[in-house]
């Protein structure tokens, strides 16, 4: 009987025992699982706040790049206005000539400064969010263009058009801005014209006016200009600037674009 018992509780501590085991063995593997989740989501939290942190400093940058903008284009003009329209007051209340070439000058600046102003109200939403083509973007920008300046413009679009990466339409974008006011500001044009070619394996952009041309110096004398160069390259392209005086100026962006050339050599 006592040898039956002590057989029947072997039996028993040995069915514990693997089932502890069995239990083990299952357990071991979902816990590794669990470990291996874990870790997964913390480092994916980590990237998360790295990607929150770049956002944040690059939002940083675009403020003071835009500070910087408005100080030195309209916070200038505005400020060239209120002490010239004081003179005007002056020469006015004197009964002195000049006051006329005066006022078109000043009402020249103030074009300049809505003009500058416009370009930080210019709704880049549609394109941003792929509503509205880059032809389609550039066309509405021209348009403002004239109706603020009064200068003829018009935008040519050649070959068909195939939707570039956001970058590059942005810096396009940016590159028609700066070549724009710079007609209005120094070309003294009757008219302006904006071609964008979609062409085999490239984009090309040209902005050209009649107006007064300048002598090109070394690596394009101003800012407006350098940083048009600088844009171009960090957008794996190339500008040319093509002017003298009394022939007018022609800014030409060439980009590559690997969508076009896939497309030219489909069909
Ligand atoms: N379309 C243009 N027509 C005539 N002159 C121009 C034109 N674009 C640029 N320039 C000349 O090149 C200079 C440098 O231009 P830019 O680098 O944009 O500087 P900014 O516009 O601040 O003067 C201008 O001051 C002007 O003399
Ligand atoms: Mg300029």
């Amino acid at each position: 009987m006592n040898a039956k018992k002590l057989a029947v509780r072997v039996i028993n501590m040995a069915g514990i025992v693997a089932a502890g085991a069995l239990i083990t063995g299952w357990e071991r593997p979902r816990r590794r699982e669990a470990v291996a989740a874990e870790r997964q989501r913390a480092a994916e939290n980590l990237e998360l706040e790295r990607r929150a942190r770049q956002a944040e400093q690059a939002a940083a940058e675009e403020r003071s790049r835009i500070a910087r903008d408005i100080h030195d284009g309209i916070a200038q003009s505005l400020y060239m206005l209120s002490i010239s329209l004081e003179a005007c007051a002056e020469l006015a209340a004197k009964g002195e000539r000049g006051l006329d070439q005066r006022l078109t000058s000043l009402s020249r600046l103030s074009k300049q400064a809505l003009l500058d102003a416009r370009h930080y109200i210019f709704d880049l939403r549609p394109l941003q969010e792929g509503r509205a083509s880059l032809s389609q973007t550039v066309q509405r920008q021209v348009e403002e263009f004239q109706t603020v300046t009064g200068i003829p413009a018009e935008v040519v679009v050649t070959g068909s058009e195939s939707p570039l990466p956001l970058t590059a339409s942005m810096g396009l974008y940016r590159i028609v801005q700066e070549s724009l006011a710079n007609v209005y500001k120094h070309a003294d044009a009757s008219c302006v014209e904006v071609h964008l070619a979609f062409q085999q394996g490239e984009v090309l952009l040209q902005v050209a006016d009649d107006g007064k041309g300048f002598v090109i110096e070394g690596e394009h004398g101003g800012h407006g200009l350098s940083n048009l160069s600088e844009r171009a390259r960090e957008l794996g392209g190339r500008l040319d600037i093509a002017s003298g005086p009394g022939q007018g100026t022609c800014v030409t962006l060439t980009l590559p674009s690997p969508m076009t050339a896939a497309k030219s050599g489909n069909g």
